[in-house]
């Protein structure tokens, strides 16, 4: 606190991301980062943006990225908008598509950097409890609101929401945004992409940290009607001409145009999963069922603070969320490769005896 800060700046509570360590050799399974390097196409069109072009601005509209984005997705160019990771993309919706008089709408346990944004900028909020098994039921938010957000699958649950019911939502919610935060759907949850040319008040986001391996780039974006593009536009045009420097511009867009390798390490961390869920449930894990690249479990016996220290001690980071308190007893593990997970569950025999 300093009386030179804002009264904005005074009264934030920022998200707190999952660790970043400086240790080598830490088994990293906190922040659901994919285990699979990104594709050599990716770095390939990395080096070749080494040189003298560093000189000069990028394309502010990301031109090139978004056609091999909207190519992907079997979209047009106007319906598509990319940011400095999705993280930037949602707050950029916020305040773009969802401050109105009334609440916007999200899961009482879901991504906490959403009451984070409402906070930055003054925007009401209503969180919606999931139901007792931790799943998003849509009539609960058939209610009147000034937009919705939510992502699929959710996080830090892993459970994914059927698509019919997005869009029964969709049906009965056409005077406010609609917002799928879809960071986890390559790995086993249905994309509402394909209804965006069919409800306006649809906007869907997507990562590339999580399934296309690249955290470190900073990629994001968003997909929808183009009167929705154009007024994340319009925000981004009043805060930063050029989000997407030179690199990220280019790697994201190999990225997008290698679907075989994307396919392929998605598979890999499915099966994975699997296994990893299987060891975990034999251990006396209750485990949620997951359709993203990590799985939410708690055990029965033993407190979920202290399993996070315990195997932290040993190597091994995952996150543990302390509040709200229906969640204190889980543990949110990424899905690493099967040796990463094999260690996991070493771990945790030794200290669960
Ligand atoms: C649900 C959800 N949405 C969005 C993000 C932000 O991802 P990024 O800013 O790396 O694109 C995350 C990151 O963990 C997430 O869990």
């Amino acid at each position: 606190m300093s009386r030179y800060w804002s009264t904005v700046v005074n009264g934030l509570t920022p998200y707190v991301p999952g660790e970043q360590p400086k240790l080598p050799n830490l088994i990293k399974l906190n922040t659901n980062e994919s285990p699979y390097g990104p594709s050599p196409r990716v770095l390939a069109a990395l080096r070749a943006e080494v040189g003298d072009s560093l000189r000069l601005y990028p394309d502010p509209g990301c031109d090139g990225l978004r056609e091999s984005i909207a190519a992907f997705h079997k979209l047009k160019p106007a319906q598509v908008f990319v940011g400095n990771g999705s993280d930037e993309v949602l707050a950029h919706t916020f305040l773009a598509l969802l401050k109105h008089d009334k609440p916007v709408l999200f899961p009482d346990i879901s991504y906490s950097f959403y009451p984070v944004y409402c906070a930055l900028y003054g925007i009401a909020y209503k969180q919606v409890p999931l139901t007792e098994s931790f799943e998003i039921r849509v009539d609960d938010y058939m209610k009147p609101n000034g937009g919705i957000v939510f992502p699929n699958p959710n996080a830090p649950t892993g459970r994914p929401l059927a698509l019919g019911e997005i869009e029964r939502l969709l049906q009965a919610n056409a005077a406010s945004v609609v917002v799928i935060d879809e960071a986890y759907v390559d790995y086993g949850a249905e994309s509402a992409v394909g209804l965006i040319s069919r409800y306006p008040q649809l906007l869907v986001v997507h990562t590339l940290s999580k399934s296309r391996s690249l955290a470190g780039l900073r990629v994001g974006y968003a997909l929808g009607d183009a009167g929705l593009i154009e007024a994340l536009v319009r925000v981004k045009d009043s805060f930063n001409s050029y989000p997407l420097g030179r690199f990220a511009q280019a790697g994201a867009a190999a990225a997008l145009e290698d679907r075989a390798y994307f396919e392929r390490s998605c598979a890999k961390v499915v099966a994975t999963r699997t296994r990893m869920a299987n060891d975990l449930a034999s251990l006396g894990f209750e485990v949620l069922p997951s359709a993203a690249n990590f799985v939410f479990a708690r055990h029965p016996g033993h407190d979920g603070a202290e399993l996070a220290a315990k195997l932290r001690e040993r190597g091994v980071l995952v996150r543990h969320f302390g509040t709200p308190q229906r969640i204190a007893q889980f543990l949110r593990i990424t899905v690493g490769t099967d040796a990463q997970c094999e260690a996991l569950i070493e771990a945790l025999r030794t200290i669960l005896v």
